[in-house]
């Protein structure tokens, strides 16, 4: 029995590091003041071909769709937002006083994509969304939280790209450019672009198959058909990134593979060496017609995705260390069989004060259990043998610089800690 294509096991030995980028993503986001949002991982099929778009690739062909035994269109979520803003029109959060509502998730997504290096069909993503607030400054601080934890992570090697899509007016000239632009050539572009054309020529710009055609490069920019209001929104996002000293480029063609967006879009790139086609560690922007398109008051909203798997591949890369699972403190050792009922009692309590303790579960031998504690990198050994159960006096080993002392049982958790506490310092 094998995995399915694009799936992966996280195995024990590599879930610290998950819990590393869990934990500092909460922080950072805590500290930002988001609070976590879980949503299920399916939902109606109709959520996502609304809210995503229906020409876009991911609903046209990267969802895992299915009808459950009820015969009704569930699909396996593709991204976070659509679920987020569901969640919020349908427990009314947009009646709750403290607005904009700013939440945070991490969940695993699924897109049924070619695999490779970063691509993945079940992939995590930890995203945020601000839902209630077209304040220029709430872009700067989504935009800046993302930064923050790339940044925190110990990430230095990347670049964030911004665009504006502007508002609907502004799109909608955009729109008829695209339009003018292609229809004349549009024989020499593939049959999914040539439906496009009419029904999203904004579309025609992300074609995988297309990219190469030179029209691609000579369409019309959206930055020259923004209207004055969409052009002081994006020079204000600049400003404020400029106060925050956060470095940027525009990309006048990033036109993001989400229909729901407006206004301002963003990517972080990884810009780490060999780090292969997939480097968009992060993608977001403005979305201000889907909490209206889900049936709730007109609200704007703004976010972002981040991929895990992508992040972690970066950290890689960069050979960057992150925190280890929590050392074995203590490894208690049976030099007798009959010391086997001692040392069960005795991790159970170094367990209870908080110290990480393990002993053997194999019948080894003294030797063999030795060996095992320095494979375990224990700190600290205590050997249970004929004068130990006798007195209830053990002998501490600190397994670094062999160092020895003898504690009364009573003592040894207090020791032990004040011991680690002592060693963590003077590091
Ligand atoms: P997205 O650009 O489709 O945006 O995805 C965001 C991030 O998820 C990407 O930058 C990438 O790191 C990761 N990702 C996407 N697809 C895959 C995959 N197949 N394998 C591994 N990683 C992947 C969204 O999903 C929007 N919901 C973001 C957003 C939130 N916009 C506003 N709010």
């Amino acid at each position: 029995m094998q995995l399915p294509r694009g799936t992966r096991d996280i195995l024990p030995e590599e879930i610290a590091k998950w819990h590393f980028l869990e934990r500092e993503f909460a922080t950072v986001c805590e500290n930002y003041q988001y609070q976590e949002i879980r949503t299920p991982i399916f939902e109606h099929t109709e959520l996502f071909e609304r809210g995503v778009g229906d020409s876009t690739d991911i609903v046209s062909k990267e969802m895992y769709t299915f009808q459950d035994k009820g015969g009704r269109s569930l699909t396996l979520r593709p991204e976070g937002t659509a679920s987020v803003v569901r969640a919020f029109v349908e427990h009314k959060l947009y009646g709750d006083v403290s607005q904009p509502i700013k939440m945070y998730y991490n969940e695993p997504m699924f897109r049924y994509e070619r695999p490779q290096g970063g691509r993945q069909r079940q992939f995590t993503q930890m995203g945020i969304e601000a839902i209630g607030s077209d304040d220029a400054s709430i872009d700067v601080e989504v935009i800046s939280l993302a930064m923050e934890f790339i940044t925190r992570i110990g990430l230095q090697n990347i670049k964030l790209v911004i665009n504006s899509l502007g508002d609907k007016e502004s799109r909608l000239k955009h729109r008829e450019a695209l339009v003018s632009h292609f229809e004349p050539h549009i024989d020499e572009f593939c049959s999914e672009c040539q439906v496009r054309l009419h029904k999203n020529p904004l579309r025609i710009l992300d074609c995988k198959k297309d990219h190469d055609n030179p029209l691609i490069q000579t369409a019309p920019s959206i930055l020259d058909y923004l209207n004055e209001a969409s052009t002081s929104y994006f020079n204000k996002v600049q400003t404020y990134l400029h106060a925050l000293e956060i470095p940027f480029e525009i990309d006048p063609t990033m036109v993001r593979g989400l229909d729901y967006y407006n206004h301002t879009t963003f990517e972080i790139m990884s810009e780490e060496e060999g780090f292969g086609a997939k480097t968009t560690l992060c993608g977001g922007g403005r979305y201000h017609g889907l909490v209206k398109e889900f049936g709730g008051p007109d609200t704007p909203g703004i976010g972002f995705g981040l991929g895990v798997e992508r992040i972690l591949l970066a950290l890689e890369k960069a050979n960057i260390q992150t925190p280890a699972k929590k050392p074995l403190e203590v490894y208690v050792i049976t030099a007798q069989p009959e010391a086997e009922l001692k040392a069960v009692t005795l991790v159970n309590k170094l367990r209870k004060n908080g110290i990480s303790a393990e002993k053997d579960y194999l019948k080894r031998k003294l030797k063999a259990q030795l060996k095992d504690a320095n494979r375990k990198n224990a700190v600290y050994t205590i050997i249970l043998g004929e004068e130990e159960l006798q007195t209830g006096k053990y002998q501490l080993k600190n397994m670094e610089t062999g160092e020895q002392e003898s504690i009364f049982e009573d003592n040894l958790d207090i020791v032990i800690q004040k011991k680690l506490i002592d060693t963590k310092e003077e590091k």
